[in-house]
């Protein structure tokens, strides 16, 4: 086989890190390529789910013997601890790699110093290649890890308009079927769903990932949290069924706001203890306000459907933007047709302090 650079290595880890997607949290995706002394590909690896086998064990497993004096090409930073599984860079010295490139660091205190520890073990450590675009794979952990609270995506579904509700409250279905199926798909990427309980008393949802057409469930559900400040959830709420885990969050357990309603810092704090690295924010109105008001949102995926009401709610309700020179500013990173609608991705651009 020909060799390859270690450019083109990384490309290909980054690839293989992806495959993870959706299914290792609370850990990263991770690819691993293995080169040996020639530069021929001897191994390569992802870390499939959280407790399995880490990119770089993969890799060297394949490898074997011909992995000494050869090079790792991973995506991240291999650990340095002990977790459901051992240190990935003592797994790499007692394999006699002689290189590890890496490109993005762990930011994560448990886990990080692979790097120092490959260093005095005499190993050449070589840092930031393809740096963006591994980190792009991982931003909702590595943002999540960096802060101590999970990376948010608001979702919302609204008529070309605006809408999200004819006037007399009616609401389904304001988007196609291939929308609702990619909500179901990014629903599974996440470790929890969020909803008001506004939301949960109006539309009484699942919150499940799930196949629209036979309602199967996805194998990985989300965590379901209804944000819920005095408890108002029904007991017989589709929400509270076996389906997933379920976390009613009232203001008594996480805190309260000076409005009295669930602080939402706190919430976000709480969840990411419980090992929520990604949530999706499904609403409603008032909810998604609150959190683009308090600068809690980090990604936005707006459904808009070729449809217009007029009147009626709309997507989003007061979000604390009382004048035009307030307004959140987005930078629109993607716009893809689903079906008959188009899904817009959008960033909103950090204000002046
Ligand atoms: N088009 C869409 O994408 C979409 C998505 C979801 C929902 N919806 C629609 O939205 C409608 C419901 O709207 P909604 O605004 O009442 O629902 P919501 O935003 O889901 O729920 C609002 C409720 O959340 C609770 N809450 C708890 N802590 C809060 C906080 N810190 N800040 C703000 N709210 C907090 C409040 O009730 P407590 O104070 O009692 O806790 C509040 O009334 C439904 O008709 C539904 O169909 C549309």
């Amino acid at each position: 086989m020909a060799s390859v650079s270690v450019d083109e290595a990384m490309r290909r880890a980054v690839a293989l890190a992806t495959r993870g997607l959706g299914a290792t949290s609370p850990n990263p995706i991770v690819g691993c390529v293995l080169l040996d002394a020639d530069g021929e590909v001897v191994g390569e690896g992802f870390h499939a789910y959280a407790g399995g086998p880490h990119a770089e064990i993969v890799a060297l497993a394949q490898a074997g013997r011909r992995a000494r004096g050869g090079t790792a090409v991973v995506t991240l930073e291999p650990c340095d601890h002990t977790g459901r599984t051992g240190p990935c860079s003592h797994a790499l010295i007692a394999a006699g790699v002689a290189h590890v490139v890496i490109a993005v660091p762990d930011p994560n205190p448990v886990a990080s110093g692979g790097a120092a520890t490959l260093r005095a073990a005499g190993i050449q450590v070589t840092l930031g290649v393809r740096a963006a675009e591994a980190g792009a794979g991982n931003v909702a952990w590595l943002t999540s890890m960096r802060r101590g609270w999970p990376y948010v995506i608001w979702k919302y579904a609204a008529t070309l308009d605006g809408r999200s509700a004819a006037a007399d409250g009616t609401s389904m279905w304001i988007t196609s079927e291939a929308a609702r199926t990619d909500v179901h798909a990014l629903r599974g990427t996440v470790d929890a769903v969020l909803a008001g309980v506004g939301t949960v008393l109006a539309d009484d949802p699942r919150l499940t990932a799930r196949n629209l057409r036979d309602g199967t469930l996805a194998i990985r559900q989300p965590l379901r949290v209804v944000v819920d400040s005095s408890g108002r959830t029904p007991a017989d709420a589709r929400v509270r069924d076996g389906a997933a885990r379920t976390w009613v969050a009232t203001a008594a357990e996480v805190g309260a706001g000076p409005d009295g309603r669930v602080d939402l810092a706190a919430l976000l704090a709480e969840l990411h203890h419980r090992g929520v690295r990604a949530a999706l924010l499904e609403g409603g109105p008032t909810l998604a306000g609150a959190f683009l008001a308090a600068g809690l949102v980090d990604r936005i995926v707006g459904y808009v459907a070729p449809k217009l009401l007029g009147a009626g709610p709309t997507a989003l309700a007061d979000a604390g933007v009382p004048t035009i020179a307030d307004a959140i500013d987005l930078e629109i990173t993607d716009v893809t047709p689903v079906g008959p609608d188009l899904r817009i991705t959008a960033l909103p651009r950090k204000r002046e302090a």
